[in-house]
């Protein structure tokens, strides 16, 4: 139920009609909806509404696969929620793998980072090159990934898609992303402001190719790159400087200006990725989207939402201020649980 998921949801109900998808989130984000026609979850079977922290196993009986997407999902909020991070995203991820193991799930997908890469040397990072997290966010994807190695076995293929950052429109956009950001200033002030001085690399992925290649370790045969595979899930011509996405961006909403923060400390988050492993094992899966139609979706995607905030920064469409809104509102505690629930309530099944 965040900004990965719904596209997630679509592809796979493509590829699989008769499947049974089930998901499971705490819906932080569920009212955050942005150009949806139809509510994204309506084309699963089932949504539970609960926290992975405490996840019955009783909701993995009988799952063929598992797709773990939940997570506290940027640097800011993995700042500010620092301990969280790591049980939600790290110690979460291992004890559901290994519910999912015990109860006979044939296959684990983990949404990884390629941020665990943190700061650039020359050459693109493949996955032999050491990791350099510099963020509780990125070190609980690393964490995660050295924990769930050893449970992959000849029956439970585990496969950690180490994402470039994602970007394009989706059911429920989220602006605290770089290229989504740069869109969004284009179209409401003709105006993107650079926080730093442009050039760290940022390799992109659209969230509809995050969906396809979820799609392909979903049914990835354990001879097609081993019981355990950790890989990058990009392409190679998706490695953009910050200034070169910007630049685009202002070619194609034309009269916008892109303003750089000379001043800025160096942005230590830089690199670029090689993503030749994933061209090799995923031939059919690789990213369609170019970063000129991404633009223009979003582009078209906030005018249709009637978006016409200036002060977008600060809203509900960024995660981090989503979650401190629930929080002053008291609807969240300082442990991010639901204030209103008793702990015999957590988990709640809607069929839909
Ligand atoms: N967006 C990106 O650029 C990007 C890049 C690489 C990897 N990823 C990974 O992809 C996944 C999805 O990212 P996203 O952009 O959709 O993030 P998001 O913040 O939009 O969605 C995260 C979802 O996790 C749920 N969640 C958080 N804590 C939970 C908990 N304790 N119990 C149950 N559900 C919980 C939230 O309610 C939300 O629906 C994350 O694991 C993220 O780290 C994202």
């Amino acid at each position: 139920m965040g900004y990965v998921g719904p596209g997630v949801v679509s592809q796979l109900r493509e590829t699989y009609p008769d499947a049974i998808l089930v998901g499971y989130d705490m819906a932080y984000f569920g009212s955050c909806l942005t150009d949806a026609t139809i509510f994204p979850e309506s084309k699963l079977d089932m949504q539970l509404f609960g926290d992975v922290r405490t996840m019955p196993e009783e909701v993995l009986q009988g799952v063929d696969v598992v797709i773990h997407l939940a997570a506290i999902s940027n640097d800011p909020m993995g700042t500010r929620y620092e301990n969280i991070t790591m049980d939600v995203n790290y110690r979460s991820t291992i004890s559901i793998a290994k519910m999912a193991k015990a109860a006979g799930a044939r296959a684990f997908i983990f949404a990884s980072s390629c941020s665990m890469y943190g700061a650039a040397e020359d050459r693109p990072k493949t996955e032999e090159s050491a990791v350099n997290p510099l963020t509780a966010y990125a070190r609980s994807k690393v964490a995660s990934e050295q924990e769930l190695k050893p449970l992959a076995d000849e029956d439970f293929t585990v496969t950690c898609l180490r994402f470039a950052t994602a970007c394009g429109m989706s059911n429920r956009l989220r602006l605290d992303l770089v290229l989504n950001d740069f869109v969004a200033g284009a179209v409401i002030s003709k105006q993107i402001g650079i926080l730093s001085d442009g050039s760290p690399w940022r390799p992109l992925i659209h969230v509809k190719d995050m969906a396809r290649a979820i799609d392909w370790a979903v049914d990835r045969d354990a001879d097609n790159g081993g019981q355990f595979l950790a890989v990058n899930a990009g392409c190679d011509e998706w490695n953009y400087q910050v200034s070169e996405i910007a630049d685009t961006v202002a070619e194609i909403i034309p009269g916008t200006t892109v303003s750089l923060n000379p001043n800025a400390p160096p942005d230590k988050r830089s690199y670029r990725v090689d993503f030749s492993l994933f061209k090799s094992l995923a031939p059919h899966h690789q990213p369609l989207y170019t970063l000129r139609q991404a633009i223009k979706e979003l582009r078209d995607g906030l005018v249709a939402m009637n978006f016409t905030d200036n002060d977008f920064r600060n809203s509900l469409l960024i995660r981090l201020k989503v979650l401190t809104k629930l929080q002053d509102q008291h609807l969240i505690n300082e442990e991010l649980e639901w204030t209103f629930k008793s702990s015999q309530q957590t988990l709640t099944a809607v069929t839909l």
